[in-house]
């Protein structure tokens, strides 16, 4: 034999493993531990030949109704998980186990409603996404203590509320998406350990009010997206303790005025930063504050000319446009 053969040989053997460890209909990529299964008619996670080293595997659009521990294990150096648009309806308890190098997991457009309470134990995890599915109830006891959670989106599910001590395991927070639930209040003091948020989305849902003392500890959030709610008062110390704010939006609540005050400590709003649009503005004494508010700060305005009145005698008027004295008619 010599050596040209010995050579084919060898590739010959490597072609043959690198080919035997893929899932049938599955991508995989070698050099970077890789695994794709991407709109494929999967019934079933793709146990079988998963190559032993794979740090991501994405499994989308496919018909796979579950996915447990014992799965996982045949990929103990999992990083990242991406699960969406599947047919998923259950996770089992502890299903992270044997994946304790995980630090994404998105689970979005599944079938998910109820979660068993140490689903995400386990894994260091610092992504979850559960965006999409028919979650209706939400467990401290998902994560750890401590968790190393930065990100976590919850949105379009059917919350209606959120536990008091929900965030309690979830100290480095800096990305929280509740928008488009059904959430009615959010307790008091519940995002009181979360100092490192950032970003907090609470669009499209059923707010009608807001303790005072919610934001008392996210000195640093800078996006806070409060439109589409039934926001009617807003308490005057609200938005006191957010300098760091650059992104407000308020449009589409139920606002008619705001106490004066409420966003004089906002000195970090980026132009066309604040949105209050589409509220029904009663343009009276009350609204003296927010009128004059407006014309210094016009530029910090997403099209301020939107902001109008809802009442009979000035109904339709932009607020900027108004004159002191329309503005003290008290007509209403
Ligand atoms: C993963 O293992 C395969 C063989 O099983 C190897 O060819 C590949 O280089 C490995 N990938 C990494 C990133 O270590
Ligand atoms: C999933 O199942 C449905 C119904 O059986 C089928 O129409 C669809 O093509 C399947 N999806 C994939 C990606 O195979
Ligand atoms: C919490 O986790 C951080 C790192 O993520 C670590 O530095 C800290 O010591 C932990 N605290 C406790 C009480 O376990
Ligand atoms: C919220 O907490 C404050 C103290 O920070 C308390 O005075 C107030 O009654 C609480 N409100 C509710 C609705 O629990
Ligand atoms: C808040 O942000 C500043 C600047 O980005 C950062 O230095 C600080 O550590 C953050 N505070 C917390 C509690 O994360």
């Amino acid at each position: 034999m010599n050596a040209c053969c010995a050579l084919a040989v060898l590739w010959l053997a490597h072609f043959c493993h690198g080919t035997m460890s893929c899932p049938a209909l599955c991508t995989c990529f070698p050099q970077k531990a890789e695994v794709v299964c991407n709109g494929v008619p999967l019934t079933e996670f793709p146990s079988g030949g998963l190559p032993e080293n794979t740090t991501m595997l994405t499994i989308q659009f496919t018909n796979i109704t579950s996915i447990s521990e014992q799965h996982l294990n045949a990929v103990p150096l999992l990083q990242e998980l991406h699960l969406s648009s599947n047919h998923l309806h259950s996770l089992s308890s502890h299903l992270l186990r044997g994946v304790p190098h995980l630090h994404t997991l998105d689970l979005t457009e599944n079938k998910l409603s109820h979660l068993p309470v140490d689903v995400f134990n386990h894994a260091p995890l610092r992504s979850l996404v559960l965006k999409d599915n028919l979650i209706d109830n939400a467990d401290a006891r998902w994560v750890p203590e401590n968790s190393s959670l930065n990100w976590l989106d919850l949105s379009e599910n059917r919350l209606t509320k959120i536990p008091a001590g929900f965030f309690l395991n979830m100290p480095h927070l800096e990305n929280l998406d509740l928008s488009n639930n059904h959430l009615e209040k959010i307790c008091n003091s519940s995002l009181n350990l979360l100092t490192k948020l950032q970003k907090l989305d609470l669009n499209n849902n059923k707010l009608d009010t807001l303790d005072e003392s919610i934001f008392q500890n996210t000195h640093n959030l800078t996006h806070l997206f409060l439109a589409q709610n039934k926001l009617h008062t807003l308490p005057k110390d609200l938005f006191q303790k957010l300098p760091q704010l650059r992104i407000l939006t308020l449009e589409n609540n139920q606002l008619s005025h705001i106490p004066p005050g409420l966003l004089d400590k906002l000195h970090s709003l980026d132009e066309q930063g604040i949105d209050l649009a589409s509220n029904p503005w009663l343009c009276n004494r009350k609204l003296e504050y927010l009128w004059s508010w407006l014309q210094k700060n016009k530029e910090k305005v997403y099209q301020p000319q939107s902001i109008t009145c809802s009442t009979q005698l000035l109904g339709g008027r932009s607020v900027m446009s108004l004159t002191e004295s329309e503005l003290n008619t008290d007509s209403l």
